[in-house]
């Protein structure tokens, strides 16, 4: 067994654990990143594409937002079309003076690796058996297996960014921990083609379910059908998927839309979960190893990063001011930012996908939350504020 010791391991490769990675390189604070995938695995993985402005201003300030910057679509909203009514625009410029980004995800992981792998940082791939160590105590560890040998890591922290499948949630003992769940009747099942893309992110209402138009670069459209969760990828061939999409959008935006062969086509069930409290002992949960919000709203990969911004300073201050209050109040601080994610992407799944159980009360409900948000300006504004992203705490 070989051991090493570093000041925080981060177990997991994906957008919370690297960009974690990044903050605290920036810092001086050293870490040790295991991941158990390849990293083309981790860069293979296709991820929503809309970026709340706190996140885009952490990627600048963090030096990691060039090729944002130059190939990104600043948005002032997204649209919600919506069969017989009018449509409307989240407009988040006119009521927050903010924008949002249309930036996928992936760009930011390959991004968050070559920065990484320029600084030096420490990354194990393939790390197998991760298994955390005397979290609860002062001196905790992480052992892992790689190429049949075995591994221990000395650290001050373990910072737990393994998602929803990881092993560190289980790390906190049962009666400590409490989980808060909703599964959904149905997925998104969606599709890139190399066309281009509808101007406006819309997501659209319709009696048989939700569609939605998303997009990547000038050459590259992401599109959405809500379908079954029980259904499989080859129960919708291209054809399927593009009458689906087009009869759910209305006409004259459909006659817009450009179809194609699909280059990639994922079924995401939709999900959302939240695990109390962040923190046990010296073990600091970030990322969907706590939390899962439904694609409605593309909050997952901004939460991970509201959440990766609240650790590091916390271990910022314990570092340098040798204080440890911030990790103190590290989970309740983050679970405020994440309830109010949860609350808004529940909320909009409610109202634009269909359930298979609904009555007609349901759809009146769902119409009035539609006309309210058509009528209303404080409703206008309190929706852009909330899509947008809450301000970060001090
Ligand atoms: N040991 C090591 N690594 C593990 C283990 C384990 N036991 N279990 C899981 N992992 C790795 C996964 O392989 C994955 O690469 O942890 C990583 C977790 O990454 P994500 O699942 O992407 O979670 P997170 O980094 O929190 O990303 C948050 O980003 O793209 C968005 O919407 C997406 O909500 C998601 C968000
Ligand atoms: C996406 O671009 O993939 C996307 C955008 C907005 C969402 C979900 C996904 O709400």
């Amino acid at each position: 067994m070989t051991s090493e010791r570093t000041q925080v391991a981060i177990i997991g490769g994906g957008p919370a654990g690297m960009f974690l990675s990044h903050v605290l390189h920036r810092h001086g604070i050293d870490s040790i990143v295991l991941e158990r995938r390849t990293k083309a695995h981790v860069l293979g993985r296709i991820r929503a594409g809309v970026l709340e402005a706190g996140t885009v201003d952490l990627l600048r300030d963090y030096d990691l937002a060039e090729r944002m910057d130059r190939e990104g679509k600043p948005k002032d909203g997204t649209r919600i079309v919506w069969q017989g009514r009018p449509d409307f625009f989240i407009d988040v410029r006119r009521w927050t003076g903010r924008q949002m980004m249309a930036w996928g995800q992936t760009y930011i992981t390959e991004d968050l690796y070559a920065a990484r792998e320029r600084d030096g940082g420490a990354i194990v791939d393939e790390a197998g058996d991760v298994a955390l160590h005397d979290v609860e105590s002062g001196n905790p560890s992480v052992s892992y297996t790689r190429d049949g040998v075995s591994h221990r890591i000395a650290c001050d922290f373990v910072a737990g960014c393994d998602g929803f499948h990881g092993v560190s949630r289980q790390a906190i003992p049962d009666h400590m921990r409490r989980e808060f769940e909703r599964v959904y009747p149905f997925g998104w099942l969606g599709i890139m083609v190399e066309k281009p893309p509808l101007k406006d992110l819309i997501y659209a209402y319709h009696s048989d379910g939700m569609a939605m138009a998303s997009q990547r670069n000038p050459m590259l459209s992401r599109y959405y059908v809500q379908a079954p969760v029980t259904d499989r990828i080859e129960d919708w061939p291209d054809e399927r998927f593009w009458d689906t999409l087009l009869s759910r959008f209305p006409t004259e935006i459909a006659g817009r839309i450009e179809s194609g062969p699909s280059i990639e086509k994922s079924m995401a069930p939709l999900r959302s979960f939240v695990s109390e409290p962040l923190r046990y002992g010296r073990l600091l949960l970030a990322g969907d190893a706590a939390h899962i919000v439904p694609p409605t709203g593309a909050k997952g990969l901004n939460l991970a990063f509201s959440d990766v911004h609240y650790l590091s300073r916390a271990l910022r201050t314990y570092y340098e001011k040798g204080a440890s209050h911030d990790i103190e109040r590290y989970s309740d601080q983050a679970l405020r930012r994440i309830w109010a994610a949860e609350n808004l992407s529940w909320r909009l799944t409610k109202m634009l996908h269909v359930f298979p159980d609904e009555d007609p009360f349901d759809q009146r409900i769902r119409e009035s939350d539609y006309d309210l948000l058509l009528t209303s300006e404080s409703a206008q504004q309190a929706l852009a504020h909330e899509y947008v992203g809450l301000p970060f705490e001090d």
